[in-house]
């Protein structure tokens, strides 16, 4: 089925007049269909209203070591003293925050800071043990910066009429870290956590009538990963009102089933003094708008309670979700009192199967199939963790091209965006909670996570943690297993458990999980299905193979790693080890890669400055493919492949010996080196194929065979210097939301329009008309030049320009390029 995107379903819902109930409902679902959970327009959910609050915010760095620089907070210890007065300079109305930033959210405060080597801590022994700062990305930030580590963000807004009768909450999807929310004065949450979504209740702290000033102070001096990890308000904000008696946050629980039976879990709350009588209405939608179903059910609800009520949906021909066709149906839940609307909430789901075979693997809706995917950190070149939606779906769809069909959230709760992607492109996911304890918080962290994300049909496996090599192993890691289970299986009953182990997998918290997950460690797989011949087992860390886009030689002195398929730390493997090893146990039911792209920080194996990124990706900081993604892409995916590597461009290096490797599922492949052939080889299943050639300028050619046919031709040229720019991007319409992004590729040719593998040049960008320049990159892991900047070096003759979007400012725009003198352009168009 071709993606329909949800306005487009609104479009076609609307005018096909699909839905045949009551006009108003049908018009009303389609316009939720067009966005469930991401609607910024308030008659969306009518009569609720859940607005984007990611506009128009100020940004200023506090100082988390001095009070005087930190806004007053905290002055004299009088903080908590008196409620609604004094908590900090920025809180009064009058405040003047014209010396303050301007900023739209997502937006990571980190990725804009200067890198510095934080060589204050003490040095390993032993130098090749590495840089022990290296983990985070050498980003100025943390204890040892205080001046950089407090994040204040402000914002003030009006209500409007008969808000004052309505319950009002912000939603944060995801602040790192430590916020607390003030509002008006009050405080009114403090939360920790960087990575898990929550709500602030703000009825009763509002002006209704005049500006209402909100804070957002967040500390980032205590990290909670041991990759980058942004800072800031990183995700959306969302301002919403309804009615006393409403569906509370994440109240929706819709479980599908093959059989098309749907039973819905629908928590109603009555926040009012008086009791109310109200009817739950569901109506199930298909991805056309179709209605699917309808059930309505009465319920009770005294003052200031809560009340769920489960009911049972019957769909009649059901359509699955599975990952060539991830078909989603919508449920409309609406509250009415006395015929009256009073609230409406829209939740997405599917239906589909998922069963873990201890012998046989992986099975989707009764169908086997080889789990192949990724893990990932949320971290993008040029913008951090601050990825927009567009982004996430771009990242994960550069994955699915490949053939990739899973990936996991590493090593925390994923931005809501980033399983819609999953969903509607069609990918599993593992979905993992940050912090492996039983404490008060970190129960309720894996709470949050699986409240929020149980409707997503995507979602194979909750990961309860990841190598935790103090309580992996051990009776008390036992014990807290087991109530991070009781959690995760109160919530919901239908998923497994998991955690990636890198030790002791069959010991310790094994009891604790419904699939193993093996992280590395292969030699550990057989003696761990002697002790639990009936677990199934995924490797949920596999590869960790390093390699340098564009590099194929490894220099210890400027930190790369070569691309061809060789190198690996200890306790990993290369991907073709790995992948074959996998492919060959079908009891195995796959494996997700260490990553998919880099990101910041774990810049292994020199682990030193000033590298600032790792190379395990298959894919660069920017998404740029790096050789071995075309490996990955022959063996997981049907369509023909063949990719040859190196480039020819080894100037000084001629009559010298250079292997050349193709990757491809062709049967048998010829070479050509300048014109002479170096004999043709069959492909090995899983593997690839090399040859020495003796360089001389000039190209390689290789020649794909189907049997005794020529079906494929990939050739690589010897290029000249940099001459031209090429500016492409996947799509040159944008929307004028403020939030779309065109990740635009900036790639070096020649005289003769050849790519220049090499080129380094220096690009300058400048953005004409209705968008900004968020950030930069290169994917070069060692570039110490800025995200935040208006140029950038080529690396291996590629750079990548990101544009947003600005709010309701449609028009024409362009991008204009210099290299050398030369100007190159773009044009894109926002509607
Ligand atoms: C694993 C760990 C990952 C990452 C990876 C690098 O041990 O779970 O987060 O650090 O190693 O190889």
């Amino acid at each position: 089925m071709p993606h329909l995107n949800r306005r487009r379903l609104l479009g076609a819902s609307v005018a096909m007049g699909l839905i045949g109930k009551a006009a108003s409902a049908a018009d009303r679902a389609a316009q939720d269909l067009a966005s469930p959970d991401r609607a910024d327009d308030a008659k969306a959910l009518a009569p609720r209203v859940r607005r984007l609050f990611d506009f128009d915010w100020r940004f200023h760095l506090g100082h988390a070591a001095d009070e005087n620089r930190d806004f007053g907070f905290g002055r004299d210890q009088k903080t908590f003293a008196k409620q609604g007065q004094g908590v900090a300079l920025p809180a009064a109305a009058d405040f003047d925050d014209s010396g303050w930033t301007q900023v739209d959210l997502p937006h990571d405060w980190a990725v804009g800071l200067p890198f510095a080597r934080n060589d204050f801590f003490t040095l390993p022994s032993n130098p090749e043990d590495g840089d022990p700062t290296a983990g985070h990305g050498y980003k100025a930030i943390g204890r040892r910066f205080p001046e950089n580590s407090i994040g204040w963000y402000r914002k003030v807004f009006t209500l409007e009429p008969g808000d004052d009768r309505r319950r009002l909450s912000l939603e944060f999807e995801g602040v790192f870290r430590d916020a607390y929310i003030i509002l008006n004065n009050y405080i009114l949450t403090r939360h920790e956590s960087g990575y898990t979504s929550f709500s602030v209740d703000i009825t009763d702290f509002v002006n209704a009538d005049g500006p209402n000033v909100l804070l957002v102070r967040a500390d980032a001096s205590l990290g909670e990963g041991w990759f980058y990890e942004g800072a800031g308000i990183y995700r959306h904000v969302w301002l919403v009102k309804t009615d006393p008696v409403h569906v509370p946050q994440w109240g929706v629980w819709a479980r599908g089933e093959v059989s098309g039976s749907v039973r819905l879990d629908i928590e109603t709350r009555n926040d009012a003094d008086a009791d109310a009588q109200i009817i739950v209405t569901s109506r199930l939608f298909d991805a056309a708008g179709h209605i699917a179903a309808e059930v309505a059910s009465p319920v009770s609800l005294a003052a200031h309670s809560q009340a769920t009520v489960t009911q049972a949906a019957q769909i009649a021909k059901p359509h699955l979700w599975s990952l060539d066709d991830p078909h989603l149906y919508t449920v409309r839940t609406e509250l009415s009192r006395d015929g009256q609307l009073i609230d409406a909430v829209v939740t997405r789901f599917g239906l589909r199967d998922m069963r873990f075979d201890a012998q046989k693997g992986f099975f989707l809706n009764g169908q086997w199939l080889k789990i192949r995917g990724t893990n990932n950190h949320q971290d993008h070149a040029g913008v951090g963790v601050a990825l927009t939606d567009t982004l996430h779906r771009w990242r994960v769809s550069q994955l699915k091209a490949m053939g990739a069909n899973a990936w996991r959230c590493s090593h925390n709760p994923p931005a809501p965006a980033l399983l819609d992607a999953c969903d509607e492109l069609g990918v599993l996911v593992i979905d993992e909670t940050r912090m492996m304890t039983s404490t008060p918080e970190g129960l309720d962290q894996l709470a949050a996570l699986i409240r929020r994300d149980r409707n997503h049909p995507s979602i194979m496996l909750w990961s309860i943690g990841n190598e935790e090599t103090a309580q992996q192993g051990t009776e008390r890691g036992l014990k807290i297993a087991q109530d991070m289970r009781r959690v995760v299986k109160t919530l919901d009953p239908t998923r497994p458990v998991t955690a990636a182990m890198n030790h002791h997998a069959g010991y310790g918290i094994t009891p604790a999980l419904d699939v193993m997950g093996f992280n590395y460690h292969e030699q550990d797989i057989e003696p761990f299905r002697k002790l639990y011949p009936d677990m199934p087992i995924i490797g949920t860390e596999t590869a960790s193979a390093v390699s340098t886009r564009g590099e194929y030689v490894r220099d210890d002195v400027k930190g790369y790693v070569r691309a061809y398929d060789l190198d690996a730390p200890s306790y990993a493997k290369t991907a073709e080890a790995w992948w074959s090893f996998y492919n060959a146990r079908p009891y195995l039911s796959g494996g997700l890669v260490w990553t998919g792209f880099d990101y910041r920080g774990e810049p292994t194996p020199f682990n030193r400055w000033p590298e600032i990124s790792s190379h395990f990706g298959i894919l660069d900081t920017c998404g740029f493919p790096k050789d071995i993604y075309w490996y990955y892409k022959s063996w997981w995916q049907d369509e023909p492949v063949l990719h040859v590597l190196p480039h020819w461009n080894w100037a000084g290096k001629e009559g010298q010996t250079i292997p050349v490797w193709v990757y491809t599922n062709l049967d048998s492949v010829e070479l050509f080196v300048n014109g002479k052939s170096l004999g043709r080889k069959p492909c090995a299943k899983d593997s690839h194929i090399a040859w020495d050639a003796v360089y001389q300028p000039g190209e390689i050619v290789a020649y794909g065979y189907r049997g005794d046919k020529v079906v494929q031709k990939a050739r690589r040229q010897t290029a000249g210097a940099a001459a031209r720019l090429s500016l492409s991007c996947d799509h040159d319409v944008l929307r004028a939301d403020g939030q779309d992004v065109a990740l635009i590729r900036v790639e070096a040719l020649d005289g003769k329009d050849i790519p220049a593998p090499t080129a380094s040049d220096l690009i300058r960008f400048a953005v004409n008309g209705p968008g900004d320049i968020v950030g930069v990159g290169n994917g070069d892991p060692t570039s110490l030049e800025a995200d935040k900047a208006s140029e950038r070096r080529l690396f291996n003759g590629l750079a990548q320009v990101i544009i947003r979007t600005r709010k309701d400012q449609a028009g024409e725009l362009r991008l204009a390029a210099s290299m050398k003198g030369q100007r190159f352009s773009l044009h894109l168009r926002c509607i």
